[in-house]
């Protein structure tokens, strides 16, 4: 806009067939003003465009560089009302850049940050503290493609704009174990509190895509993620350890769990012990063959609890809202509330893992056993199923307070198969087909409770900005 107003004042200054055409060009800029309006945690008094600080995008060269000088230099806006950083359309290649407190990131339609393949482009990161070593090789990470720590007050946002990780290079790279660090994520944040993700597209993450992690006050609203179904570890939303999270209208194709709630992996989370907890996820659309709509776990050793979920849709995806842990996690998945789920081509319905495996390293305590508690379903439709359930606790230490009420499955074709499969497990069900296992009883008249107080995240509004 300011590009705008200085033609303008050229034009006025110079041309000498200013009258009409000057109140056009007024009219057009007061209209595009008006135009370019978007919900924030808050608006910002600095703006500044990506180009005028040398970016080119033409997809070819680096402007790895300049997104983290433009940042740095927005950054000393932090304590006067804040900046935001207009990413116009073009196709803006880059490596990893951190972001800054009190800033917004703002892609307009038409923009695509392309992930760089090259890994020099990438620099590293120690491993996380509660995870212990990276998820694909031991040794340290690489910094995801948009990353920031120790902030407050962090937007990332637009008119839909594109963020694409080029993932195919990475997805090679571990199909065929040559990876020496952990691949990158396309946005993680750490240790942060009061933070936006919305309005965006995002395809191909190199590995998860949104990733915060020790943070609080998170919104993450209106964000279409696309990923092939067969690409490794591509789980879209990935709250880790994180406090007052709002998860809502979100699509999501992927070849991992949609949303994947994690706190820690095994004595490392059992360590670091901070939970996932206070999050709602609602009106979510889920197309994942081989994986979740919702998992809890299987990293789960700081816990995680009070998790709300709300009229969500899956839709050719493996399972619905499951549990996965193991023996050495320690911790408890408790205070689950799961309320109207529309589920169509699913493998199960209900899945909960005891025995998922996968250990950071030998120095799990064998010991440290997980309770799975109190966990609420109601309110389901689900068509052409091929298991109801399956639910396996863990020897000794049996899955308790399972609740399942008004659930209609309808199972394809083969009706011999063991419909409901449950071991270690105890709770009740009502207004439940096709019957459940006998572990899970009817108790007449009950429906599984849900919260009817209102999250704190909730009540946060968002302001009207405008560019
Ligand atoms: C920030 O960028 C502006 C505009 O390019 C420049 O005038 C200013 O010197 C820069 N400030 C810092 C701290 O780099
Ligand atoms: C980004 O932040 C990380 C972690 O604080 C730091 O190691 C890295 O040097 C930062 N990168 C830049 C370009 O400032
Ligand atoms: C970021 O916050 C964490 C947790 O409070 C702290 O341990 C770490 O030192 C901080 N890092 C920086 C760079 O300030
Ligand atoms: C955003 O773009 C994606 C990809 O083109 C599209 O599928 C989606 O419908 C768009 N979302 C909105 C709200 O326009
Ligand atoms: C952002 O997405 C939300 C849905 O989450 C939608 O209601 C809103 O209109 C979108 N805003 C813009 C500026 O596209
Ligand atoms: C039903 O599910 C099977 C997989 O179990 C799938 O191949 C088939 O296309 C689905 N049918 C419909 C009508 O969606
Ligand atoms: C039922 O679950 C148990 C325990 O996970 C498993 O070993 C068994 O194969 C399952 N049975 C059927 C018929 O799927």
């Amino acid at each position: 806009m300011s590009h705008n107003m200085n033609l303008l004042g050229h034009k006025l200054r110079n041309s000498n067939v200013i009258g009409v055409i000057s109140i056009i060009v007024i009219l057009v800029s007061v209209a595009e003003c008006r135009a370019v309006q978007y919900e924030a945690i808050n608006c910002r008094k600095h703006i500044a465009v990506l180009t005028d600080f040398g970016a080119v995008g033409d997809g070819k060269t680096s402007n790895t560089k300049v997104f983290n000088a433009v940042i740095k230099n927005l950054s000393q806006y932090e304590n006067d009302g804040g900046a935001l950083l207009v990413v116009p359309p073009g196709k803006w290649l880059t490596g990893s850049f951190n972001l800054t407190s009190h800033f917004t990131l703002f892609l307009q339609k038409d923009a695509v940050i392309l992930a760089s393949q090259d890994e020099s482009e990438w620099p590293s990161l120690p491993v996380l503290p509660s995870y212990g070593r990276g998820r694909d090789a031991p040794a340290g990470r690489f910094s995801s493609l948009i990353f920031g720590t120790n902030l407050t007050d962090v937007i990332i946002t637009g008119t839909n704009g594109t963020i694409d990780g080029q993932g195919s290079y990475w997805w090679g790279k571990f199909k065929k174990k040559e990876l020496t660090l952990t691949r990158p994520y396309m946005i993680e944040i750490m240790y942060s509190s009061e933070i936006q993700i919305s309005n965006l597209t995002l395809v191909n993450s190199p590995s998860w895509f949104v990733h915060p992690i020790y943070s609080s006050n998170i919104i993450i609203q209106g964000l279409t993620i696309l990923a092939p179904v067969d690409s490794p570890n591509t789980d879209g939303i990935d709250p880790d350890s994180c406090t007052n999270t709002k998860i809502q209208e979100c699509y999501i194709v992927s070849g991992d769990d949609c949303v994947a709630v994690k706190s820690g992996w095994d004595e490392y989370g059992i360590k670091v012990g901070m939970p996932t907890q206070h999050l709602i996820i609602r009106r979510l659309t889920c197309i994942s063959p081989d994986s979740a709509m919702i998992a809890l776990g299987s990293e789960m050793s700081g816990g995680i609890k009070d998790v709300r979920a709300e009229d969500n849709t899956a839709i050719n995806t493996e399972s619905a809202v499951r549990i996965k842990t193991a023996v050495g996690r320690g911790a408890y998945v408790k205070d689950i509330f799961v309320k109207g789920m529309t589920l169509k081509t699913m493998k199960y319905v209900f899945w909960m893992t005891g025995a998922y495996g996968s250990h950071a390293d030998s120095g799990f305590d064998p010991k440290a056993l997980p309770e799975i508690t109190r966990i609420n379903y109601r309110d389901i439709t689900a068509d052409n199923v091929t298991y109801a359930a399956r639910l396996d606790g863990i020897t000794n230490d049996p899955f308790t307070g399972i609740c399942i009420s008004n659930v209609h499955i309808k199972v394809s074709a083969a009706k011999k198969k063991l419909q409901w499969n449950c071991t270690n497990i105890a709770g009740v069900t009502n207004n439940v087909t096709p019957q459940p296992c006998s572990l899970l009883p009817q108790k007449e008249g009950q429906s599984c409770s849900y919260p009817k107080d209102i999250l704190p995240i909730d009540n946060v509004q968002l302001k009207t900005c405008s560019l």
